[in-house]
């Protein structure tokens, strides 16, 4: 639909920018902490770009507080971050690290110095290695009351202070990197096992929802998922069912679990009729129905296009599953399940130099798609562009940034005036940091860090043009729209 005038942003809307422990603090192993998976993986040769580590990371760890200062200059209204497990418990669980806890203290308290709301993630992605080395991490129910354990931790050291938390940060790419691609860790193939830890991981996201609203917490809960619309190439009925299928598959498979408890119908038969389903425990069906999500929230950066994929002869390369983690545009390959979908190109949008889809109305569809089937406002955890920026003369002019992020701040009020309930959005991200299989290269901040493959960089900030143009569209609530036009 076509609204001939927008509504305004709401007064308290959360204008901000998101980060990961993993990818900026550094100090990986300062002050006690232990070390979590992804310490160990990108130590494994070829797995990641030019073997770069989050050792250093950007230094965050360190540098904090001017990050922190230059957000407030910034005039940013939220800050979301997530926090090392294992910098609470280095090993996971048992002994609770007061250094680890006082640096997140240290950091929630300087956000709320300078009038920025601190929005928690409690996972994002850096496992303890210990839980892996112990019993499989996620693979294993112990997970749950682990998971349990250190998050009611963080709600009674920060819950007087943070309220909004994000549970898991995107279930769907973790577990389906981590056991489908082995891409990430623990880098393992076995589709009947992704099933299960993702099960496990659906049951843990809902034992600390309802931990956190037993404990009585004053705020909101809610995971963030990674969520691509999908669309059909075409009206050609069984271009249609593929879309069909992939948004069953991709997407009503994590978020129906989250707001409704159970599993799409078809998606579940599916999977039974290959014997690739969870096995549910006494219990697992009651404890997924229980849980209500304050919130759902979206990280979104792409839409996907599909087409027909017969089992005879279709596409198959989910195994060797090959993504663009070189910057070299069109080197991403084609995917697809046969019998249910192949992603296609999509004739009508811009890709990005990783063969990202530049889609703003797909955040709209996004939004819309969430708020009607699932009745939950939306927080909108991440969406940004990655891209390589240069240092020009002690400045980087990225124009392309602004423009990309533009749109998509446009597509939100439309989806605002469509009736979506929106509380707020972190862009993707802060400063620049380590892009999991990108290396430094794809930077996606409103600050210019100079860090790089070697490692070795200074770490000197740098505002970009976007940092500029960002402060004035939150010091005009989002409402001035020749800053979106
Ligand atoms: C999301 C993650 O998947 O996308 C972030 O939550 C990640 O941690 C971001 O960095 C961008 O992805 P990438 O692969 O370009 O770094």
């Amino acid at each position: 639909m076509e609204h001939e005038q927008l509504v305004d942003f709401p007064k308290a809307f959360l204008w901000g920018s998101a980060s990961a422990a993993y990818q900026v603090e550094g100090a990986y192993n300062e002050d006690g902490k232990g070390l979590s998976v992804w310490d160990h993986f990108v130590r494994i040769p070829g797995k990641t770009f030019k073997e770069t580590t989050g050792d250093v990371a950007v230094d965050h760890y360190h540098r904090y507080q001017e990050d922190v200062k230059l957000m407030a200059d910034m005039g940013m209204k939220a800050y979301r971050f997530s926090i090392a497990w294992t910098r609470i418990f280095p090993e996971g669980v048992g002994q609770v690290s007061e250094a680890g806890l006082k640096f997140y203290s240290d950091l929630i308290d300087d956000l709320l110095a300078n009038g920025i709301e601190p929005l928690v993630t409690i996972y994002h992605w850096d496992l303890p290695q210990a839980l892996q080395d112990r019993y499989g991490g996620w693979e294993s129910r112990q997970i749950i009351p682990d998971f349990v354990n250190y998050a009611a931790t963080l709600f009674k050291a920060y819950g007087d202070r943070v309220s909004y938390w994000v549970s898991l940060n995107e279930q769907n790419i973790f577990t389906h990197m981590g056991w489908q691609t082995a891409t990430h860790p623990p880098g393992k193939k076995d589709p009947k096992l992704f099933y299960q830890v993702n099960h496990h991981a659906n049951l843990a996201n809902a034992a600390v929802i309802n931990k956190f609203h037993e404990m009585g917490i004053d705020g909101k809960i809610g995971p963030s998922f990674a969520y691509t619309p999908q669309y059909a190439i075409d009206s050609n009925p069984l271009n249609v069912l593929a879309a069909e299928n992939a948004e069953e598959m991709m997407a009503h498979f994590w978020m129906d679990v989250y707001a409704y408890g159970e599993y799409p119908i078809v998606a579940l038969n599916y999977l039974k009729a290959r014997g690739l389903a969870p096995e549910f425990a006494p219990g697992d069906a009651a404890l997924l129905k229980s849980a209500k999500p304050d919130f759902m929230g979206l990280n979104f950066y792409q839409t996907a296009t599909n087409a027909w994929n017969p089992i005879g002869g279709g596409v198959e390369n989910k195994d060797s599953y090959q993504m663009n983690t070189t910057g070299k545009k069109g080197t991403a390959k084609e995917s697809g399940i046969p019998g249910l979908q192949k992603t296609v190109q999509n004739p009508y949008v811009a890709t990005t130099n990783w063969d990202w889809t530049i889609d703003p109305t797909g955040l709209r569809i996004a939004l819309r798609r969430i708020s009607s089937r699932y009745r939950l406002p939306v927080l909108i955890t991440e969406n940004g562009l990655g891209e390589y920026d240069k240092l020009e003369a002690g400045q980087v002019h990225d124009d392309y940034r602004i423009d990309y992020l533009k749109k998509h701040v446009l597509a939100i009020k439309e989806a605002l005036t469509d009736g979506v309930e929106v509380l707020g959005y972190t862009t993707w991200s802060y400063t620049d940091l380590l892009s999991w299989l990108n290396g430094y290269q794809k930077r996606y901040g409103f600050v210019y860090v100079d860090q790089d493959e070697t490692m070795t960089g200074s770490l000197k900030r740098i505002t970009k043009d976007s940092y500029y143009w960002y402060k004035a569209v939150m010091a005009s609530n989002g409402d001035d729209l020749s800053l979106l036009q």
